[in-house]
């Protein structure tokens, strides 16, 4: 068994519009090891989510996916529909933004905690499945777990709703547990309470995540490495601590530098400000650094693709400062 379970290389993904497409994804490479936590984290349409669902095979119709490789669990992983089908759900469960869209307003929450396990186990009985349920309802800290099984989802506050989408990811025990911005539909006193399941899940479990999100801080509070992402590409990567007090990629020293004192307990109010600039338009990527045009340390060879620069062991930025 290899100390990854997940690792993709050089992915691609471009969206075919009208004429002209759209490559979003340029040559990412991402690695989660077993138990570990890995934060994404970058600026709104930075492709983030683009990675999320291209791990499930989820991507929509016009998109197209490349890499030059992709293993989970070591065997060979396929980016589309048919190669994710056997682990969606079961291997790999993923937590959305708004908890009603996991939720079926029809059925209890009961049954919706019985449905999701029906696949991983399929020779338990109901009952069992039934209190198999209750346990990890109790467990995300929903109180009266036993009465609230009969309860429809309407009848839940945002933040109990997304405890119980936390409770259905894992009920079906996944190796990997990819959270795509799992608390910014909550306000901050039920989000940084959300936070707080996470972190417990993680100590409690040995389940691999990967949080998507703005804030570094949450990235902080719940990963032990962070990838940055800029326009489709990952600018910076390493262990969580190093990155956040020695970030090199000037996109993530601003990107921290309008954030949070890492230091700081975690506040779910903190997120990023504006950077200067705009996001390059992915119709016609640039041929050198994608950051260049906003960045404030750019120089003459910042129009040519910069190299990867290793500053210690697993970090990583892509950039032609040295010292940036
Ligand atoms: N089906 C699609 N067709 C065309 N473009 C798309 C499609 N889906 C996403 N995009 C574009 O891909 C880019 C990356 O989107 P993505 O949703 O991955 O960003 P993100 O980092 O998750 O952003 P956010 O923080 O706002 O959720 C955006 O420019 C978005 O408009
Ligand atoms: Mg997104």
């Amino acid at each position: 068994m290899t100390e990854a379970l997940l690792s993709i290389e050089n992915l691609h993904v471009s969206y075919r519009g009208k004429g002209r497409s759209a490559h979003i994804l340029d040559g990412v490479n991402l690695t989660i090891n077993r138990g570990k936590s890995v934060g994404l984290v970058g600026e709104s349409g930075s492709g983030k989510s683009t990675i999320a669902f291209a791990l499930l095979g989820l991507l929509a119709d016009n998109a197209t996916v490349e890499t030059d490789s992709a293993r989970f669990d070591d065997r060979i992983l396929r980016l589309d529909p048919k190669g994710t089908a056997s682990l969606r759900g079961t291997d790999i469960a993923m937590i959305f933004q708004d908890p009603m869209t996991a939720l079926n307003p029809m059925f209890t929450i009961g049954e919706q905690l019985v449905d999701i396990q029906r696949r991983r186990f399929p020779k338990s009985s109901k009952r069992q499945l039934w209190q198999r349920g209750e346990a990890v309802l109790a467990d995300v800290g929903v109180q009266d777990a036993a009465g609230r099984m009969h309860r429809y989802p309407h009848e839940f506050s945002g933040g109990m709703r997304q405890r119980v989408v936390i409770a259905m990811a894992l009920l079906v025990e996944p190796k990997l547990l990819i959270a795509d911005e799992p608390t910014t539909a909550l306000d901050a006193t039920i989000e940084a309470q959300v936070v707080e399941v996470l972190h417990e899940m993680r100590q409690r479990t040995k389940v691999s995540m990967l949080i998507v999100s703005h804030s570094m801080g949450l990235i902080a509070e719940l990963c032990d490495s962070v990838v940055v992402m800029y326009a489709g590409t990952v600018v910076e990567t390493g262990p969580v601590r190093e990155v956040l007090h020695n970030p090199r990629h000037p996109y993530t020293q601003a990107l921290l530098a309008c954030e949070i004192d890492p230091n700081a307990p975690f506040d779910a109010t903190q997120d990023l400000s504006t950077i200067p600039g705009n996001v390059p338009d992915l119709t016609n990527r640039p041929d050198g650094c994608i950051f260049a045009a906003r960045c404030p340390s750019r120089q003459v060879q910042c129009h040519q693709k910069p190299p990867q620069r290793e500053v210690d062991h697993g970090h990583h930025y892509a950039c032609w400062r040295e010292a940036a």
